[in-house]
Parts: C-alpha cells; structure tokens; sequence
C-alpha cells in the first residue's frame, strides 16, 4: 500500500515536472541564446558533507586502483604536511575509507600540469611550472617533466610509495598541457606554455602535441597543432576527448575539431560553439557522455560555461552546447544552465546522469580573478531532450574555484576538494587585497552524496567478477552479484576517472557493457557481460566496473582493459 502510493506520487511529480518543462520549453524558444535557463529541483537534490581535509591544496586529482585519490599541487609556502625531510609535500595520498592523508615526495614542480593513466596502470603527470628554490631547493624545474605514480588494486605494498622521476622528459616545455592516451596504448599530449609568461605573446606557446610511447616515454618530437596556433591566447588546457573511430576530438577557445593522429590532420572542422571562450583563462567544463552498444558507440560531447576575459569582472557563460562530432553534419545543440559559470566541471555518475560542480558566476582563471562561487550541484540526465536535461541538486557551502577538483570514488559518492585561488597559500580571507584575497585555500574535503544513494538506497552486492583483467575485444566475462529486493533494471558500467584539473577530467569516460542473463526481481543474479568491441571506444587502462541496480551502484571494483 504504502509503495503503491509512492509510485503514485512520483508519477504525478514526474507528471508535474514534465508540464514545467513544456511551459519552460515554451519559454526558451523565445529567450536569447545565452541567457539562463531554470532548472527544476531534483527530487532527491544530494547531499554535501566536509569529511577531511587534503593535507595539500588539490589542484589535480585522481583516483587510483588502491581505491585512494592523489592529489597533486604546486610548490607552495605552506601546506598540512611536512615530509621526513622537513619540506613540505605538495602531493598527498588520501584514503576515503579512514579520511587520513600521507604526504608524497615528487622531484619537479607540477603546477599546472595535465595527465593520463598509462595502459600498464600507471598514472603520469605531465610538465609543470619552474622551480622555486628559495622556497624548496629539493624540488626541480616540472616544464618537461614526466611523473609517474603506480598503485595497485592488489599490491597494497605500494600505497604510500613517492612519484618516480627516473629523468624520461617531454620534448618541450608545457605548463598546462592536456593528454589523452589512445587506443594503442600511447600518450597524445598538446598545447602548454613554454616558460608560464603571458599567453597573448605567441612567443610563450607552444601550440604542438608529442606522442608518449606505451611506458610514457617522449618520441623526442612535438609537432605543429593549427587548432591551437590559430586560436592564441586560448589554447592552453584544451578539451580532448577520444572518439570511437580512433579519432580525437579538440576543442579550444570556441573551435573545435576532429583529428587524426596518425595522419597529423584535421579530418573535420566542427563549427564554432556559439557564445563565451570556454577553454583557460576562461573554462568551462566538457564531458563525453556515457558510451553505449545502443547507437554504435556513437561519442555526443557537452561543453558548458565559460567566460568573456581574463578579470574578475568577467561575466560567464551559463549556456551548453553538446556535439556529435562524428555525425554526418555536426551542429551545436544548445542549452543553458540556471546561471552563468565558469571553472564548471562534469562528472559521470554511474546511474548515467552527469554531476556539474564548482565554480563562479564571475570573473575568470588566475590567482584573485574569481567571485561569485556557485555553490549548487547541477545534475544533468542526457536522456531527455535538450533543454529539459538539467535539475538543480543540494548546495555545497564552501566556495570551489580556482585550482579546485570533483571526482568519483569507487562507493559512488562524489570527491569536492581544493579551490586555491592565491599564489601562495592563505589561510583566512584577507579583505580588499588586489588581487583578491576574498577566497583563501580550501583544505576541508566534501563528500556529495549523489541522488542516487539517498532515501536508504540498497546497493547491489557481493559483486564477483570472472576476471580483473578484461579486454576490449568484445569479449565475455561473468559478473555475480546479490541484487536488492524489487530490483528493477540492473547494469554493467565500465568507468575511467582520469586526471582531474582545472575542470577537465582528462580521459574522462563511462560505457554501459551488454549482458544477459538477468533474472527480473531474483536476488542472486550471474550476467554474462560483453565487453567494447575495441580500444578507441574504451582505451586502455586501469577502469572500475560498477553494478547498478535502478541506478544505484554497488561498491565499484579496478579492472584493467586492455
Ligand atoms: C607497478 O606495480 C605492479 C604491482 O606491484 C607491478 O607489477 C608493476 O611492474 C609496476 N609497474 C612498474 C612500471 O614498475
Ligand atoms: C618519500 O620521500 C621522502 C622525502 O624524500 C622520504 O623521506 C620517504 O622515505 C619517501 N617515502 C617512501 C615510501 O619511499
Ligand atoms: C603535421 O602537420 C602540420 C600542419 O598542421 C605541419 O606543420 C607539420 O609539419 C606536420 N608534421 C609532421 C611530423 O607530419
Ligand atoms: C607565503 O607567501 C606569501 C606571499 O606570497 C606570504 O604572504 C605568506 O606569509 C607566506 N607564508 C608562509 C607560511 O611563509
């Protein structure tokens, strides 16, 4: 009785919702291309909770096999921990499961730099920023610097090991760089600056890409990219994202394309996404949408917000565009978010939707630029039409703007950390300061528990996978698993965090996997899973799979894909 009339009200809400987004519909036909778009509240908005603090500011961050998350920052003047030499560390291993944090030694400076998971499970971290030896004289120039970091799903001996830097470098200097391994297993890396002076003289870019080998080793070349030298000064940070007929697409500034790696050309120019710039100083977030069997594995892109300039009277963007670049003629779809947003950035849920997070209603990227922190996570369904997708979750009360980071942990919930907006760490608000101190760096690390795992939700569970090596071959394996009682549709997702910064999550990826075998309503259930057909559609690397269950996902577990 009592769920009969639950289901009853959620129809008529659902029900009530849709009439709002008919009326909203109706609405935005006639409102200009960038202005805000309401969002209804979600029904079950989420909920956000500090649970620790990060040890160091959280500028990049990952998670890794271990089931714990590194962050990674600069050099800086101070942070919570001081390593057995006396120097502070500017990288911190940080375990979700007690909420403590160990402090790791790395060699060179990693400000700014961007990353990958290797196809052996490594994660490496790519170029950075010049040393600043009065303030640690133990830590090097990071420009050409490769890092890497190995962890483990099962050899816990490595947790808590220090970065490597057995001297490998990139062929030339980058300090916001993007990479994005391909399918074969090699590292494509673009863009940077050559020495972290101002980017609107040409002299300081470097608008090329080079190719890391399978062990994250340079082939000593970097190669001319146009995309990036035609749209100088915002070329830094750009959005990749790998496409399921090995192609990559790049966005900068407010162009886009698709490209070829191998051929070393562009293979489509996508039109311009109309509005703000949407890549550093002035980024929003991109994100490719869940991959699935159902249209072939066909990619479907979605960039949001963006700003004007680089102030911090910059106003933002709070439009959406969303791309499906291989499609037979590509257009931009676009909609909007209740507010303009910069330093927005996307993360996939398990359940499909797709978490927006942190961020500004003003200003730009840089040390004292931003204000106006959006605090509200907006949760985005990519299975309705554009213009309905997004509904409006909880809010955080801490602000998230520069320098600042969102990922996924292996229960489900939602990393929130960072936001160090100053040169050098500040502790409390310094007011009237140029640049502004207003924001301080934010050590407090938050949980958002996603819709999905509120109201007592059952996870699936006892998950036994048949092997945790798979292969995307289109080949089989054997998930068991106890669903809950009233189970209704359950699923197999295969999920890569990657390397998260400065909005991007770089190698981001989610795919729904076919199975069969599902039992309807039975507890134990055996379901042969197919994996992808090939490595373009999931490169290879370390992923977790999650079970889910009407959505909510068990416990995830690493696998590695090769
Ligand atoms: C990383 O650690 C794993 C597990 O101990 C080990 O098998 C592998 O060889 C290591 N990788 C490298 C490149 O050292
Ligand atoms: C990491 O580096 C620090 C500082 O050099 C050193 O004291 C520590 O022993 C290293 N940790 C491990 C696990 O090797
Ligand atoms: C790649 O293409 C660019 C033009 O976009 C050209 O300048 C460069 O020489 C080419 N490099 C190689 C190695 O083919
Ligand atoms: C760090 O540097 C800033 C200047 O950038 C200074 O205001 C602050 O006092 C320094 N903090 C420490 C702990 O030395």
């Amino acid at each position: 009785m009592a769920v009969a009339a639950r289901i009853l009200m959620m129809r008529l809400v659902i029900l009530m919702a849709r009439m709002v987004d008919v009326v909203r519909s109706m609405d935005t036909v006639a409102t200009p291309l960038n202005s805000p778009s309401p969002a209804p509240a979600a029904p079950n908005p989420g909920i956000f909770k500090v649970v620790g603090q990060s040890g160091v500011p959280a500028m990049h961050a990952g998670l890794m096999p271990n089931g714990r998350v590194i962050f990674l920052d600069k050099v800086e003047n101070y942070t919570q921990i001081k390593l057995p030499d006396g120097q502070y560390a500017y990288s911190a291993e940080y375990d979700p499961a007690t909420n403590t944090v160990a402090g790791l030694q790395y060699a060179t400076n990693a400000f700014c730099s961007g990353g990958a998971f290797l196809a052996d499970g490594r994660w490496v971290s790519l170029g950075g920023n010049a040393p600043l030896a009065f303030i640690d004289p133990t830590v090097g120039d990071g420009f050409t610097a490769i890092r890497y970091l190995n962890r483990s799903s099962t050899d816990a001996s490595l947790d808590g090991s220090n970065w490597s830097e057995p001297g490998n470098k990139l062929s030339t200097a980058r300090w916001y760089a993007t990479a994005q391994t391909m399918p074969d297993g090699t590292v494509f890396v673009a863009s940077g600056s050559l020495n972290g002076l101002d980017p609107s003289v040409p002299a300081n870019n470097n608008p090329t890409y080079e190719i890391l080998n399978t062990e994250g080793i340079s082939s000593g070349k970097s190669i001319p990219l146009k995309i990036l030298e035609k749209n100088q000064p915002y070329y830094m940070y750009p959005f990749v994202h790998l496409l399921n007929n090995g192609d990559l697409f790049i966005f900068v500034s407010k162009s886009a394309e698709v490209f070829n790696v191998e051929g070393n050309q562009t293979v489509t120019a996508l039109p311009d996404l109309p509005g703000d710039f949407r890549t550093y100083p002035n980024t929003g977030g991109s994100v490719l949408l869940p991959l699935s069997s159902a249209n072939d594995w066909a990619p479907e892109i979605v960039i949001c917000g963006g700003g004007a300039y680089q102030d911090i009277t910059s106003p933002t963007d709070p439009s959406c565009g969303s791309v499906q670049p291989l499609s037979d003629n590509p257009t931009w779809a676009m909609e909007s978010m209740p507010g303009g947003r910069g330093m927005v950035e996307a993360t996939l849920l398990p359940d499909g939707t797709i978490i927006w997070v942190n961020g500004c209603n003003q200003g730009a990227q840089g040390f004292g630029l931003a204000t106006a922190s959006t605090l509200e996570a907006l949760i985005y369904d990519p299975t309705k039409a554009v213009g309905q997708r997004f509904s409006t979750g909880s809010s955080s009360t801490i602000a998230r703007l520069y320098h600042s980071c969102a990922l996924l942990l292996l229960d489900g919930t939602l990393m929130v950390v960072g936001s160090n907006p100053v040169q050098m760490p500040v502790l409390t608000p310094v007011p009237n300061q140029t640049p502004s101190e207003d924001y301080v760096t934010e050590f407090r690390v938050e949980i958002y528990t996603p819709p999905y795992l509120q109201d007592n939700a059952q996870r699936p569970t006892n998950v036994v996978l048949s092997s945790l090596s798979l292969t995307a071959n289109g080949s089989p394996f054997i998930v068991v698993f106890n669903a809950p009682t009233g189970n209704t549709v359950c699923k197999v997702v295969l999920y890569h965090g990657g390397y998260v910064t400065h909005s991007l999550h770089m190698n981001h990826r989610m795919l729904f996997l076919d199975n069969t075998g599902y039992v309807s309503g039975a507890t134990m259930q055996t379901l042969t899973v197919t994996m992808p057909p090939n490595n373009n559609v999931a490169q290879p690397g370390p992923y977790v799979i999650y079970v889910t269950c009407g959505g909510v996902p068990a416990i995830g577990q690493f696998v590695m894909v090769s």
